[in-house]
């Protein structure tokens, strides 16, 4: 690419209309006075691979992946990150000056902003953290928990093998507790983190008992529709700090805008307003 062209960013899914990627990206490249665009994009799984190889010709430097892509982009890019293969998803791909396709995964990074911007207070060693869900979302959160040098992760899924193959694949520190006991482990948790989608605008409401939480503890939810979810309601009333998940959706997209256009955004009120319209 010659060094005038304006530079292309975008997001890949199917279906893309819901993405609020196009609004966050398009406030910050027009709160910096930057050139650039960035596009919601839907593309098929079969065409994935030949959109990627193509989209860099075109004066684009790098794009958003998510559902159904997220999985299959490791397969398709020249470099995946060391945390984008353990979590075996990526969500930002660069595109390099010398052609070859980079693959990361920052979402990890986006929950841990959010958490460390919503909860001032929290320290990762103070206790475990108590994880609901093990999908692809479980497995940055959890990733990027044991990172930041929590102790110990209690890890809770309906599907209960699927959350053994993540305790295997992350080590020691991940206990799986069975699904119908997750009601009994909150009052351990000095973080609970809901990264199922239930409670989602159109999903099941999640039906753990949520007595056990604790007071003082602090309790995020992934589910950013609505912002307020039940479990951050029952949380309030219980005493404790929480956080919605607005803020990740935010936060990772900061690496990656910095990447593509050169100035790291800040993530403030106006950025969530943006979020939101
Ligand atoms: P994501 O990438 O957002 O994590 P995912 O990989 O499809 O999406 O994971 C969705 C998560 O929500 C999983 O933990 C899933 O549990 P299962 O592994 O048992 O499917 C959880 N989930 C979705 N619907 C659920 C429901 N009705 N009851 C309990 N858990 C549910």
């Amino acid at each position: 690419m010659s060094d005038n062209k304006i530079p292309l960013a975008g997001v890949l899914g199917m279906p893309i209309g819901h993405s609020k990627s196009p609004q966050i990206h398009g406030h910050w490249l027009k709160t910096l006075g930057l050139a650039g665009f960035y596009i919601p994009m839907e593309v098929s799984p079969s065409d994935l691979s030949e959109v990627l190889k193509t989209l860099p010709k075109m004066g684009f430097v790098g794009v958003n992946v998510t559902i159904p892509h997220k999985e299959a982009v490791l397969q398709i890019a020249d470099l995946v990150t060391d945390r984008a293969t353990l979590i075996g998803a990526a969500n930002t791909i660069i595109f390099r000056k010398d052609g070859k396709i980079h693959a990361d995964n920052t979402d990890g990074y986006g929950f841990i902003e959010n958490l460390k911007f919503g909860a001032p207070s929290w320290q990762p060693t103070a206790g475990p953290a108590v994880v609901l869900g093990a999908g692809g979302a479980s497995r940055a959160v959890v990733a990027s928990l044991l990172d930041a040098g929590v102790p110990e992760i209690l890890l809770t899924n309906r599907t209960k093998v699927r959350a053994e193959k993540l305790a295997d694949d992350f080590g020691k520190r991940v206990q799986v507790i069975d699904w119908v006991q997750a009601g009994n482990v909150l009052e351990e948790a000095a973080l609970t983190v809901n990264t199922t989608s239930l409670g989602m605008i159109g999903k099941p409401e999640l039906r753990v008992p949520l007595d056990g939480l604790r007071k003082g503890s602090i309790v995020t939810d992934l589910v950013y529709a609505p912002l307020q979810t039940k479990l951050l309601a029952a949380a309030q009333e219980k005493g404790c700090h929480t956080v919605d998940g607005l803020g990740m959706l935010l936060h990772q997209a900061v690496p990656a805008f910095e990447r593509w256009f050169g100035k790291r955004p800040v993530v403030d009120s106006a950025t969530r307003a943006a979020a939101l319209r």
